[in-house]
């Protein structure tokens, strides 16, 4: 039996802007946490990307804002950090979504890069839910201009990723300064080492929720290509966005500069394309998230600025141009896709020489990534044997989704030593419908149009820094 929202006590007010959202049922992690935070329970809680946290956390917290605050003041009841200014955006947004039927609800998002002048207006009126990053908060605190004393619940999102960007003094302060009695909700990729041990100094008795990764019908198909240096990686990457058949894609680079050079050499191409990253004005970062959003930007650009909660579910495909700096951001940039039981595609480039890279990644992940060629691109260099993590590539061909042909094809794969995906190729969905029936096969079919090498690394385009 399906569980309803309206089966785990939340009031109705919320109950029906959820059916007006279109949401039919809790996720896993919104069954177990909601109930658990509508008991009052602090929670320590994580679970895979796209899979509904924020709402596990804003439905039973706003739901308390249906009875009146006992307490006088004017100061947030709900407090949510976040580690990015467009991830605190979007939070928000979804408290304005659930919270259609609560006229009176205010909230505010404390963000930097936007005026002080219109959040301070925000905080003179009674305000419900606050949203911020740590950094913006805590300058309105220094002047004074946050009362805490009627916070009922405190939320931290992507706690390991607020401590990893050091926001750690910033965060004990802020918790210092909310009262004791508070709930404490926190979400994040990890519960163990340094956020578990700042866990345990901020909750009461927590409970510990950790979803496994489901299968939801929604699926994220990994792919790994090797290439022998960037202008080889330029060039998969021209037939990769050709014959992908994507509809919006995010392509990651390890720079800034790095996301504006490929954004820039993209819309050159004709591509409707972007780039997002920390050092832009926010203004820019807002439109450009924004024009993403609403389907004008086909190809967005970014640094790990993106890779955390950002909830764009027409986005179909996921590209590492760059490896990701930590292994575990590989799992939320590729989280980018295949959102709420959604399908997804993410390829990773990788050059050989990078191979313990790559390792690393999996290592965490505690599997290999199907590894695989286009046909014709093979990289000449050769992935050495691989690492401590035991067998890689282990064939047996492609992987084909609900028992279909194609797939990302590794042939003969073999054990590691030799070339990669050795007779492998990347077919679509479909079978290719190019000759050969193999290729970078999209819906269209046919792997052609290679004209790969026409790079131009322009120096210009855009500077913010
Ligand atoms: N019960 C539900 N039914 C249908 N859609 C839902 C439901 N809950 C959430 N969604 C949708 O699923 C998408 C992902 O939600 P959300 O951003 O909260 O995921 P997340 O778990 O926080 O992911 P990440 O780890 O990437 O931050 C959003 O588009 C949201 O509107
Ligand atoms: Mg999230």
């Amino acid at each position: 039996m399906t569980i309803k929202f309206s089966d785990i006590g939340l009031a109705p007010a919320l109950t029906q802007a959820l059916e007006a959202a279109g949401y039919e049922s809790p996720t896993g992690v919104q069954a177990e946490a909601i109930p658990a935070a509508l008991a009052g329970r602090d929670l320590l809680v994580s679970a895979q990307t796209g899979s509904g946290k924020t709402a596990a956390f804003l439905l039973p917290s706003m739901h308390k804002l249906s009875n009146r605050s006992e307490k006088s003041g004017k100061g947030p009841r709900v407090l949510v950090l976040t580690p990015t200014r467009e991830l605190a955006q979007q939070v928000e947004k979804n408290a304005q979504t659930y919270g259609e039927n609560m006229r009176w609800m205010r909230t505010a998002c404390l963000v930097g890069g936007a005026s002080f002048g219109f959040q301070t207006r925000a905080l003179s009126r009674p305000v419900d839910i606050v949203v911020a990053t740590p950094g913006r908060l805590m300058d309105h605190m220094r002047q004074g201009r946050i009362d805490f004393s009627r916070l009922e619940v405190l939320i931290l999102d992507e706690a390991d990723r607020m401590l990893d960007m050091g926001f750690v003094d910033d965060i004990e302060e802020i918790v210092k300064a909310t009262p004791a009695d508070r709930q404490t909700l926190l979400f994040s990729a990890t519960l163990d080492g340094v956020v578990g041990r700042m866990a345990e100094r901020m909750t009461r008795d927590p409970q510990r929720i950790e979803i496994a990764r489901v299968d939801d019908g929604g699926k994220i198909d990994e792919h790994l290509m090797y290439c022998d240096d960037v202008r080889h990686k330029d060039r998969l990457m021209d037939v990769i966005l050709k014959e992908a058949g994507f509809d919006q894609c995010v392509i990651f680079t390890a720079t800034k500069v790095g996301s504006e050079e490929l954004a820039d050499k993209l819309s050159d191409q004709g591509y409707q394309a972007a780039c997002l990253h920390g050092d832009m004005p926010q203004s820019w970062r807002n439109r450009t998230l924004n024009d993403l959003r609403r389907g004008r930007i086909k190809v967005l650009v970014a640094t790990d600025v993106a890779a955390r909660g950002i909830d764009v579910p027409t986005i179909t495909h996921v590209v590492n141009y760059d490896l990701p700096k930590q292994a575990e951001d590989y799992v939320h940039r590729i989280g980018r896709t295949g959102r709420a039981g959604r399908d997804g595609t993410a390829i990773t480039l990788a050059e050989v020489r990078e191979h313990h890279r790559v390792r690393r990644i999996e290592q965490y992940l505690k599997r290999t990534l199907p590894e695989g060629v286009i046909d014709g691109m093979e990289p000449t260099r050769r992935v050495p044997k691989g690492g401590s993590n035991g067998p890689r590539r282990n064939g047996g061909g492609g992987y084909g989704r609900n028992g279909k042909p194609g797939g990302y094809g590794r042939g003969t794969g073999g054990n590691g030593g030799g070339k990669p995906g050795n007779g492998g190729s990347y077919a679509g969905r479909k079978p290719s419908g190019s000759g050969s029936g193999s290729g970078y096969g999209n819906r269209e079919g046919g792997y052609g149009g290679r004209d790969g090498g026409s790079r131009d690394r322009r120096d210009g385009g855009r500077r913010f820094d």
